[in-house]
């Protein structure tokens, strides 16, 4: 057997359908248009601040769209529940009764998760770009529905409400499987730099003389990726593998101790890995260098048995 006849693994019905997904023609038709106009927009506006808190950030740790996107579904599923129950409106006298007000509240939270997801999504690449849209989507179509519904419950159109409600849940629900997939799935939106660690002892990473003042050098070291950069005497040393979406950061521009990621221009401050500019939401660690006998040394975390002593 070759070596592209060899079995790739176990696989699941949810890899297969969204390898489907992915390569729908008419979603990747459709990826390139919005994304044609979306792109030169949040280039446009990449460094306004309301963009960056959008995504969350450095200020929230996390995405914004994850927390917000609770909001609608646990409204509209209140909105199924009192349904169910019988405890709307039974009379068929309209207005906004209690399933009324939470299906109007998850429109209005619907709103800011739709911006927030719109935002995360342009700076999403390649196939998780297509699944993102088609995530997106579904959770347009839930929208519409429940709006639809609310129109029927606000004209006492009880039933058809409540069918079109239900009709909303569970088009939201497939959104978010289909955005659970995308996270833990694919760690979108996921630190990439969560679990590095090491090397636990002093490595030689790099012959002094390969790094002059000013230089980068993108280095791997006991099996870790490590960005170093030379500034006068000190070389410092981060994570190569971008934490936003694993993009090689030595690959970026460095100004100031500031380097950009060259795939969604995050900027890190290689003094202590700090977020200058998201949309990354979590800093790069960092790591000791020393220059011993013409050697730029690296090492990572110590053993924790070490570091109490210390
Ligand atoms: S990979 Fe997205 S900002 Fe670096």
């Amino acid at each position: 057997m070759s070596d592209t006849e060899a079995p790739l693994g176990p696989t699941t019905w949810h890899r297969h359908l969204f390898a489907r997904v992915e390569r729908w023609p008419w979603l990747k038709s459709l990826e390139e248009s919005v994304s044609a106009v979306s792109q030169p927009l949040y280039d446009r506006h990449r460094d306004n601040l309301v963009v960056e808190l959008m995504h969350g950030g450095r200020w929230a740790g996390h995405s914004l769209h994850a927390a917000l996107s609770d909001l609608p579904i646990g409204f509209w599923a209140g909105t199924v529940v009192l349904d169910a129950l019988g405890k709307d409106e039974p009379d068929g006298r309209g207005g906004l009764d209690a399933a009324g007000t939470l299906s109007a509240a998850g429109l209005l939270a619907a709103a800011g998760t739709v911006a927030t997801g719109f935002t995360d999504w342009t700076v999403s690449d390649g196939d998780d770009r297509r699944t993102g849209l088609f995530h997106g989507l579904l959770n347009l179509a839930g929208t519409a529905l429940q709006g639809a519904s609310l129109v029927a419950r606000v004209n006492g159109h009880r039933r058809p409400a409540q069918v079109l409600g239900l009709a909303s849940m569970a088009v939201t629900g497939a959104a978010g499987y289909v955005g659970g997939h995308l996270v833990q799935g694919k760690a979108v939106m996921v630190n990439r730099v969560a679990t590095t660690t090491g090397p636990t002892r002093w490595v030689q990473a790099v012959e002094e003389s390969d790094l002059p003042d000013g230089a980068t050098a993108g280095v791997t070291v006991d099996g870790r990726q490590v960005m170093l950069h030379r500034s006068g005497d000190v070389v410092h040393a981060i994570d190569d593998l971008c934490s936003h979406a694993g993009a090689l950061l030595s690959r970026g521009p460095v100004e100031d101790c500031v380097v950009t990621c060259p795939l969604h221009e995050s900027k890190f401050d290689l003094r202590d890995g700090r977020i200058v500019r998201g949309p990354a939401h979590h800093p790069q660690p960092v790591l000791p260098t020393r220059i011993r006998n013409g050697w730029v040394e690296v090492r990572g975390s110590l053993p924790a048995a070490r570091r109490k002593k210390n």
